[in-house]
């Protein structure tokens, strides 16, 4: 009787058992009459042993000129051992090699990161990049189980479009049988018309921003999650994205305490994620950068750097609300009080990440969208459909965008949103 073939990270079910694992060699070493294989099969790694006394000739060469990253099949016995990575060890009856890699590139020693971009489609093997993109897969699900025990209704939004959400100098254009076509930058407008539809509505898909900036936080392609409420107002929109953030923050703790310590993340800061958040104005954000240093006037937009200010000027997520109408979208719907702010709010991850989530309250008023759309020098025509959601039982609404490579940097403690998308796109970087 053959012994079934298991994935490591149940082999707690297996001890004294024969079994199989197939995987990858991560690495190996030896001493003497024991090679140590350290196998991987992507649910985890487990050390194999493989002792000339208690195999045949056969596996004992094959053992020794393995090459990183063979592909194999091990056959041994389970042992629960506390220093074995995991926990348990196999003791190795037989081995079977499937292929025998070449080279590998990606060696143990330190390697650049543009090397290591290159190798993306490798580099997605080593443990680091394991864990942040296991801890991605978390919270994607987290963020979907967040929006349907809400109530909302998934609708997708279409990424060819023929209009701008986010401003017209972060287009990618694109022809559509001879019309101009565009990469969405936002499935805003598309779920606004879902809120009329469904009440809440919620989208989740790759974005798309031609940013001519290299910075920490810009990709190119980046994922977000969109909810939009009818019947909303800022505070409804603030209430849901602290309920969100603090959702996915909370699942990714209970569920990945192993990757965030393989990070080196403290998990403190993590621990402080609930609601509520603190919230400021534009107008008080200006103070505390003025208070830290910083020359801001009054009506300019936040850069990175004011940004990284605000967030460490709090010890947990914390909105910043009222911008200045004239540096937020043509969208956004102005305070009764005070129309040259905006009922908008951003929100700004702590320890100096910045803003992870952008929404607000959205105009309803045909007469003043129309008059924005033309100040904003916005094509008319590709935004009839839009402006009839105001003609056909227009209602107070609003919701938000997160970003998820951002709001994974932040949980991860990354210094970079590269190393948060599998294959990422960064500004001249298409490969692989
Ligand atoms: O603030 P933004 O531009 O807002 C919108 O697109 C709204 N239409 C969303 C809405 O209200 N439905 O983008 C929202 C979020 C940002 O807070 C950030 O997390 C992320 O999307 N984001 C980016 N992430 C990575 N790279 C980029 N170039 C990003 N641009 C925005
Ligand atoms: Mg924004």
């Amino acid at each position: 009787q053959t012994a079934p073939r298991v994935d490591v990270d149940d082999l707690g079910q297996y001890v004294g058992k024969p079994v199989q694992v197939w995987g990858w060699l991560f690495n190996s070493r030896s001493s003497g009459r024991i090679v140590f294989l350290l196998v991987r099969d992507g649910t985890g790694l487990v050390q194999a042993v493989v002792s000339q006394r208690d195999v045949e000739g056969r596996v004992w060469d094959q053992a020794r000129r393995l090459t990183q990253e063979s592909s194999l099949k091990v056959t041994g016995t389970v042992r629960a051992d506390e220093r074995a990575p995991g926990g348990f060890e196999l003791l190795v009856q037989d081995l079977e090699l499937v292929h025998l890699a070449v080279d590998y590139p990606i060696t143990p020693k330190e390697h650049g990161v543009d090397f290591l971009l290159d190798h993306r489609h490798l580099w997605l093997r080593s443990r680091r990049q394991h864990a942040i993109l296991r801890i991605r897969s978390t919270l994607v699900g987290a963020v979907r189980e967040f929006f349907d025990r809400e109530g909302f209704v998934l609708v997708d939004a279409p990424i060819l479009t023929p209009a701008a959400v986010e401003g017209t100098t972060t287009l990618f254009r694109t022809d559509y049988f001879g019309t101009p076509a565009y990469l969405s930058q936002s499935g805003q407008l598309y779920m606004e018309a879902a809120a009329m539809a469904f009440g809440r509505a919620y989208c989740f898909g790759p974005t798309f921003r031609a940013e001519h900036s290299k910075t920490r936080r810009h990709l190119m392609e980046f994922w977000m999650v969109e909810p939009e409420m009818a019947w909303a107002g800022l505070d409804d929109i603030c209430r849901l994205a602290e309920g969100l953030v603090s959702h996915v923050v909370g699942r990714v703790l209970e569920r990945h305490r192993p990757e965030l310590a393989l990070l080196e993340r403290d998990t403190a800061p993590l621990e402080r994620v609930r609601p509520p958040f603190p919230r400021v104005t534009y107008d008080e954000a200006i103070e505390i950068l003025r208070k830290n240093g910083a020359a801001v006037e009054w009506g300019a937009d936040f850069g990175g750097d004011e940004e990284t200010i605000l967030s460490n000027a709090f010890d947990r997520p914390v909105f910043v609300t009222h911008y200045p109408a004239h540096i937020k979208a043509f969208y956004m719907k102005p305070a009764p009080d005070r129309p040259e702010v905006v009922l908008g709010a951003d929100l700004l991850a702590p320890e100096g990440y910045g803003e992870i989530i952008g929404g607000g309250q959205r105009i309803d008023d045909l007469e003043l969208l129309m008059r924005r759309i033309e100040e904003h020098h916005l094509p008319k025509e590709a935004y009839e459909w839009y402006l009839d959601l105001r003609r056909y039982g227009s209602v107070p609404h609003g919701g938000f965008g997160m970003g998820i490579e951002r709001v994974l940097a932040w949980i991860c403690g990354l210094p970079h949103v590269r190393e948060t998308i599998p294959f990422p796109r960064t500004l001249y970087r298409l490969y692989p």
